[in-house]
């Protein structure tokens, strides 16, 4: 009967060498922790998942709050309202344009995402005319600057004629119904007389990368004040073209309030928008990875500093 013999042995030998193998355990754990190595090696392990958390931590601590994520989709305009800074004050105050309400609101239902890749396809052509040496490019279509290397160039002289190869008047035309679209929503979030409102300048396609900076005109990342940069900013909008976390990483916008600061994530067709005073202190944060490119289109109230819409030449 050897079979069954076979069968009586079997369980036998497999309990003496599973014996074996918890003995083996045991007495291995057991000299683990009375070498100084094995503590040594736990306490490094332990240390550095203790300095990764925190940096982990620390890092994100810069973000107070998310106000709108990349996978939301706002429909009605999201208003966050700031208290309006004391340097209105000694502005200029025109009616029906000044701001009464101050903050940032975002849409996603302004722009579509078809009219956003369109968009997007036209900067793509026209940044790739030339381009910063460094990681930040513009497009300013109504001057005409756009980056090249160290400096600009102005692309109506520059390509002359050719432009016509590279922009068409139906782009020109989407761009300026994009415009009237923005300014008609910021007037309705703000409470405001669209007609009192004027595109201004500087109003450019943005293209920014990781890519280490070579001029200041790459940092973009320094905290600033729109009415304080550009003078006649009172409305900045931006019109996003691409994803955050899907074509770059990094590259949100934050906006630096006292007691924290907030991000809006980009996301193609979505519109951000605020009132440009020093409550709206911001920055763009580095892009760590791949290409983030955006539209920025302002408006002031005064009529003096008004811009027409751009048209090609
Ligand atoms: C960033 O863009 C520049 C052009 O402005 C290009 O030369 C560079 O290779 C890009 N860098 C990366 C990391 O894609
Ligand atoms: C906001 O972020 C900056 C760095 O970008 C940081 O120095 C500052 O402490 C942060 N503010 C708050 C209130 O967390």
């Amino acid at each position: 009967m050897p079979t069954q013999r076979r069968v009586n042995v079997k369980p036998t030998d497999s309990n003496g060498i599973e014996k074996k193998i918890k003995r083996g355990n045991a007495q291995r754990q057991a000299s683990f922790w009375k070498r100084p190595l094995g503590y040594l090696l736990v306490l490094i392990t332990l240390g550095a998942c203790f300095v990764l958390g925190w940096l982990y931590v620390s890092w994100d601590n810069e973000i107070t709050e998310t106000l709108v994520r990349q996978g939301e989709v706002v429909q009605k305009p999201r208003l966050f309202k700031v208290e309006c800074s004391e340097d209105y004050d000694s502005y200029k105050r025109y009616p029906g344009c000044t701001p009464q309400i101050c903050g940032r609101a975002v849409t996603d239902a302004v722009v579509t995402h078809e009219e956003a890749h369109v968009l997007r396809r036209l900067a793509e052509r026209g940044l790739s005319l030339a381009g910063s040496d460094g990681g930040a490019s513009i497009l300013d279509l109504h001057s005409g600057a756009l980056s090249m290397g160290k400096q600009f160039v102005n692309i109506y002289r520059y390509f002359g004629e050719q432009i016509k190869e590279v922009f068409s008047e139906e782009d020109f035309q989407l761009y300026r119904v994009v415009r009237a679209r923005i300014q008609a929503v910021i007037a309705e979030t703000f409470g405001l007389d669209p007609s009192r409102m004027y595109l201004t300048k500087p109003t450019f396609f943005s293209r920014m990368n990781s890519t280490e900076a070579k001029t200041t005109h790459d940092e973009y990342w320094h905290p600033h004040i729109d009415k304080v940069t550009y003078g006649s900013f009172d409305y900045t909008s931006l019109l996003y073209l691409s994803d955050y976390g899907r074509d770059f990483g990094g590259g949100r916008f934050i906006f630096m309030d006292a007691d924290g600061n907030r991000t809006v994530e980009p996301r193609a067709g979505r519109v951000s928008f605020f009132s440009s005073g020093s409550e709206n202190l911001h920055r763009v944060e580095k892009v760590w990875w791949g290409t983030r490119f955006a539209i920025t289109v302002s408006f002031t109230c005064d009529p003096d500093h008004a811009i027409a819409d751009p048209t090609l030449p």
